[in-house]
Formats: structure tokens, sequence, C-alpha cells
């Protein structure tokens, strides 16, 4: 198959992580909060109608009949919150239920927390357990068998639960895992318990909750690389527009079909650049990548750059694993991708974590991979591929509605010398709606 390079300027949809922040921490606030670049992905839709099941105020700007990318919040602090009427329904976003879950440890009422099939093979203990020493009382719900999905599994530690807030107090927490989910979760239970909350991190991960609490002026007690500290927010900060950079996670597809793809050059604008998400962006700059960045500056606290990368060769291999797979934990699969096709061996330890992702993507990543004709070698927490100069395709490309899998085969078919059989790309709204449609306009 002739392959097409990716030439043109994209901006991608608005930074995820950061969205629900930006929603979630508008109720901390007093005033309208306007956001701007909101991502339209369906799982900041998940937060945002769970966010309105509790009385919040959520407009978002329509032209011809669309929502757009502006989202205003009519923040009147944490007290307005109100008891739900019906189950709040994270779908198929972590980020929903886990953040959540914190908001709603200390809140004066019981709400009911669920999501799609996916989310209830997710584990929730992490957060619940932290929450629960706080003082919420967090009840795991059986349904029948557990699972919609009709398999046995326990029923403890997954969703539903119900949560009915306490009065909390703070406490300190050394987490077993680097994950941003969790340390936010409690640290938005801390600013509602009395006492201080400190959350301990394994390793540094992305610190949107940091720059975000501190643009909009929630008092922190201390803050370095690991380790945030919060106390109760007594008074309502006055709300503040909010500018979300591009997804890093989504221009990271991107950029590795422009490193392999013959003939690419792109540009991909106004990309978020916390330290935290920068685990692509260097490996493959280490695997002889032609990236630069340019203009950069930042959008309140957090940096961002325009990246432009050019097909320069065949990439080099890599070895990651350990600390630096919490900065780059979603871009693994399309890393892996990369690591198909260089000139060597690409490696991977250390990445337990994504077997507790959308779905188990070391499983799904291995597998698509060695079909597609990838020499590789799968390993408990990781693999070892031996790059080869194609790949062939042909093969079936299983996504288990993972969003990110299906990117990874719509990048990956740019390159397959047979077309792959890719199960589904509806997934792909969880995260970058309009991604089919950029990847057409970039390889027109
Ligand atoms: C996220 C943190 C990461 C990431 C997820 C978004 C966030 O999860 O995988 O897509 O917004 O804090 P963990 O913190 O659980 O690793």
């Amino acid at each position: 198959m002739k392959q097409k390079p990716l030439k043109g300027t994209v901006s991608v949809p608005g930074d995820k992580s950061i969205s629900h922040r930006a929603l979630i921490f508008s109720t901390l606030l007093e005033g309208i909060c306007e956001v701007k670049n909101c991502s339209q992905a369906v799982d900041c839709e998940s937060t945002a109608e769970c966010l309105s099941a509790l009385g919040v105020r959520i407009d978002r700007e329509r032209e011809r009949g669309a929502v757009t990318k502006n989202v205003t919040v009519h923040g009147q602090g944490l007290a307005s919150l109100k008891r739900p009427s019906t189950t709040l329904f994270a779908g198929n976003s972590g980020t929903t239920i886990r953040l959540l879950s914190g908001l709603l440890a200390g809140q004066p009422f019981d709400s009911v927390l669920d999501g799609d099939k996916s989310i209830r093979k997710r584990p929730m203990q992490r957060v619940t357990k932290p929450l629960a020493e706080m003082g919420a009382s967090i009840e795991f719900l059986s349904t029948g068998n557990g699972h919609d999905s009709g398999e046995k599994l326990p029923v403890t530690g997954y969703a539903p639960y119900s949560i009915r807030g306490g009065n909390l107090t703070g406490r300190s927490f050394d987490l077993a895992v680097a994950s941003a989910q969790v340390e936010t979760a409690i640290l938005l239970a801390g600013l509602q318990a009395d006492g201080a909350t400190t959350v301990n991190l394994p390793a540094p991960v992305r610190d949107h909750t940091r720059r975000m609490f501190q643009y909009l002026s929630v008092p922190l007690v201390h803050a370095d690389e690991r380790t945030l500290s919060v106390k109760r927010l007594t008074t309502p900060p006055k709300a503040k527009r909010i500018d979300v950079p591009a997804d890093m996670s989504s221009a990271a597809f991107f950029m590795v079909a422009a490193c392999l793809v013959e003939g690419s050059d792109l540009l991909l604008k106004d990309v978020g650049m916390n330290p935290g998400r920068l685990l692509a962006l260097e490996v493959l700059k280490s695997m002889g990548a032609a990236i630069s960045i340019e203009n950069p500056r930042s959008f309140g606290l957090e940096p961002v750059a325009d990246i432009r990368v050019k097909h320069e060769g065949r990439l080099k291999g890599a070895s990651i694993g350990g600390a630096e797979i919490a900065r780059g934990i979603d871009e693994i699969p399309i890393l892996a991708l990369a690591g198909a096709l260089c000139q060597g061996e690409f490696t991977v330890s250390g990445a337990e974590e994504l077997r507790h992702k959308e779905s188990d993507r070391l499983e799904m990543i291995t597998d698509n991979l060695k079909a597609a004709g990838a020499d590789l070698e799968a390993r408990q927490d990781g693999f070892v591929i031996r790059g080869q100069a194609s790949l062939a395709g042909g093969s079936q490309w299983k996504t288990h509605e993972d969003h990110r899998l299906a990117m990874t085969g719509l990048i990956a078919n740019l390159i397959c010398q047979e077309k792959l059989d890719i199960e589904e790309t509806d997934s792909i709204k969880i995260s970058y709606p309009t991604f089919a449609m950029d990847l057409a306009y970039l390889t027109d």
C-alpha cells in the first residue's frame, strides 16, 4: 500500500485531563467560570452531566446547533451542591468517577456512582479506601453477578458504589500507585476536611491539579514534585477564565504517525507541555525523531508550545520503564507502534498499570502488534519488540472499545502493507471525536 504522508497544521482537541479538572474545580469557586477550548469528548460530557445532576449550572455555547468548545460553569462554592436524583453515570471515564468520588466524600448527602462495563472492571478501592479513612461512608453495591458483561467478577472494589459524605478528617497518604486521579480525588476531599490532607506520590505524575489550584487561588499547604497538601477551603475563590491547551495524549498519535510515514511534515498547535505528560515526546526524540518545540508560552500556569514533527528516516530503539512510565501512561500503545518499526529493540517495563485502564492495554497492544507481524515478546509488566522495516498487517485489530487502541489501529493502518481489520472506531469519541476527520485532512 502506498503510504500517505501527514502534512499541514492541526489543533488537536482541548486536553481531557485539564477539561475534567476545569469543570469540577469550577464548583469550588464563586462566580462565572469560562472554560475555553474545553474538550468536547464524551468523557468530559460525562463529567458535565454528573455536575449538572449535582445542581451545577453549566452552559455550552452553540453554533449552528452544535456545542462549541466554550463552556461556562456557574460556580457557587461546594456548599451549593445538591443530592442527585439519579445515579451519577461516569460512562467510560475513570477521571470522572474517581474525581467525583473525592468531591462527594465531603458532601452531606448520598449519591450513587456507576459507569459502563469497562468502568465496572476498573479498581476503585484505590480511591474509596482513603476516602473512607477520612470519614466518608462508601458501600459497593451488588448488581446480581456484579457486571453486565455476564462475567463473574468480585463486586467489592468495583462500581457501582454509593457515597455518603461525612465529617472528614485530613490525613497523610503514601500512594502505592503513581496516579494523578487518586491524588486529585483525595485532595478534593481534603478541601472539605478538618486539618491538613497530604498525598505523597511514588513518582511524579501530571501536576495539572497543583497548577490549577494555584491558578485559581485554592490555598496549598505544601507542594513539591511528589507531595501535595491542602486544608479545608473555607471561602470559595473568585471564578476565573480557564484556557485549555491541546491534548498531548491526542497529539502523540500524529507525532508517531509523522515519524513513521516518509515525507511527513506536521505542525501541532498549542499543545500542553506539562512535565508530567512529556514521556512520548522525549522517547521519540531519543529514538532520533526530528521534533522541534516552537513558540513556548503558557495558558494560565500550564506550559504550551507548538510541536513540529518531520519524518527523518527510521527511528532507533529505546528502553523505557520505572518511574517515567507515569509520565506517558496513556501513550504506551502508540509508542509501541513506533517501537515495532524501529531499527533495534524497543523495551517497556514497569507498566503493569496499563492492565487497569479502559482495557488491558498491555494485552491488547501486544496481541494486535503480534498479529500484524511484529517480532514481539509480551511480559507481565511490559514487552520487548525487535523492530522491523515494515509491518505486514492484514490482521484483526482488537479494540475492546478502548479509544486509544482504536486510534492506534488507524495510525497502524497508515503503515501496514495490508489493511488491518479494526474491530470498531466508534470508541474514539471518548477522547477525540474528530480524529478520523483530522487524520483524513492531514493525509489528503
Ligand atoms: C488522568 C490520569 C491518568 C491517565 C488518565 C487521566 C488524570 O490516570 O491515565 O487518562 O486526568 O488525572 P492515573 O492517574 O490513574 O494513572
